[in-house]
């Protein structure tokens, strides 16, 4: 068995985003140990990581980082010398059902990584970091003018932002308390494959692909900024590495859509795949009732990140959209098993069985 001299902790992994840092990271860094701590929620799948699973420098531990004993024992276990932070409850609507859920995960989660990194690293900080993945969301709501620049003031507005900015503020009381070296950054709305078909854009490809209604929240005029997904991986990678320790980076693809152009940019490209005529999914779009403090526009100012490391998308939303609806046509096994829990399955044939 091959032995590292550097684990990096990456929490929530098997999700969304956490599942394109992962795999970066994993082939990008072969000496590097990577663990994937993940608690498996509805919307972690580790059908998203099968391509990296059997290699030598990734490590899955399935667990919740509110697990105080199992946080502290990778600390013992390996050479953990950061923790990149993503693990999360991420749906707004979910937040507004059920805040309690958010508060523990996002809240309590994170002081609990918190801990480990302050007790396990004590006096000797060189060399380490807490990179917490914060959302845009934590500024609150633009009117029609103007960024969220990285002096913002947190401003949230929903159950899920509170919990995200109570999690940032703890972040950054930990670097002034305990000296705890911590990057953080802010990202808007991301999209690309493995996204759960609960947020915007998979809900409305899947719905699509199945001839149901599209729900369209209020009059769909509310605004968000989308950035292709491994674009946000890649500038995870460059901010860990390079980042000046302390510091806020905004992340975000200067790329505003309002929500019904977006559903009917999404209905015309699937269409066009899926060989059905110009049109055919618009009759699919139905607005219904707003979400509750539906936030009306999100938009980055990035200028910090792209000036000071260089940082760009690569991925224009044209390219990234066509990637992304052709994975999800190509993937309609991947939707079904995320959609009836089957991907549990997946996980006791690979992992329990060992
Ligand atoms: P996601 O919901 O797809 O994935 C979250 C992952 O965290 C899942 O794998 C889940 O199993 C895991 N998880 C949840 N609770 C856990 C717990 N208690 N212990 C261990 N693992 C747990 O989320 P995502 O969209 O990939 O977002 C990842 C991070 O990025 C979140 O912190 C989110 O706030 C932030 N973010 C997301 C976006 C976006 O557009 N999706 C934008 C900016 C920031
Ligand atoms: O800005 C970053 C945030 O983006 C992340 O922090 C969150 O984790 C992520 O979920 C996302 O939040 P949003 O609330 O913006 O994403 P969502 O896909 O849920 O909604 C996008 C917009 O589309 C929003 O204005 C609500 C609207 N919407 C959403 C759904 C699910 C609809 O109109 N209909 C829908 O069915």
């Amino acid at each position: 068995m091959k032995t590292f001299d550097n684990a990096i902790l990456i929490t929530g992994g098997a999700g969304f985003i956490g599942s394109h840092v992962v795999r970066l990271f994993v082939n990008k860094y072969p000496d590097t140990l990577i663990i994937n701590l993940d608690k498996l929620t509805y919307a972690g799948n580790l059908e998203n990581l099968t391509d990296i699973e059997d290699k030598k420098n990734y490590l899955f531990v399935k667990g919740d980082i509110m697990d105080e004993k199992l946080v502290i024992s990778l600390f013992e276990q390996h050479p953990v010398t950061g923790v990149i932070h993503l693990a999360a409850e991420s749906h707004v609507d979910r937040s507004i059902t059920n805040p309690l859920e958010f508060i523990g995960t996002n809240v309590i989660g994170t002081v609990t990584l918190l801990n480990a990194c302050r007790d396990h690293w004590k006096n000797n900080f060189k060399g380490k970091c807490f990179y917490q993945i914060s959302t845009d969301e934590v500024y609150g709501s633009l009117g029609p003018e103007g960024y969220f620049t990285e002096d913002t003031p947190y401003d949230p507005q929903s159950p899920y932002s509170a919990s995200k900015a109570g999690a940032d503020h703890f972040v950054r009381a930990y670097g002034n308390t305990y000296n705890l070296p911590f990057l953080i950054t802010n990202c808007s709305n991301n999209y690309g494959p493995n996204q759960f078909p609960e947020k915007l854009i998979p809900l409305t490809i899947n719905n699509i692909l199945h001839n149901r209604l599209i729900p369209v929240y209020g009059k769909g005029e509310n605004i968000r900024d989308w950035l292709y997904v491994v674009d946000h991986a890649r500038a995870i990678d460059l901010v860990y590495h390079k980042g000046d320790k302390g510091e806020t980076y905004n992340i975000g693809g200067n790329n505003e859509w309002k929500n019904i152009n977006l559903v009917y940019q999404l209905c015309d490209i699937t269409d066009k795949l899926l060989g059905r005529a110009a049109g055919t999914s618009h009759k699919l779009i139905t607005f219904v009732k707003d979400r509750a403090g539906h936030d009306l526009r999100y938009a980055i100012d990035s200028s910090k990140i792209r000036n000071t490391l260089g940082w760009m998308p690569e991925t224009s939303f044209e390219e990234g959209l066509t990637k992304t609806i052709q994975w999800y046509l190509d993937h309609q096994d991947w939707l079904h098993h995320v959609l009836t829990g089957e991907y549990e399955k997946y996980y006791e044939q690979q992992y329990l069985k060992r």
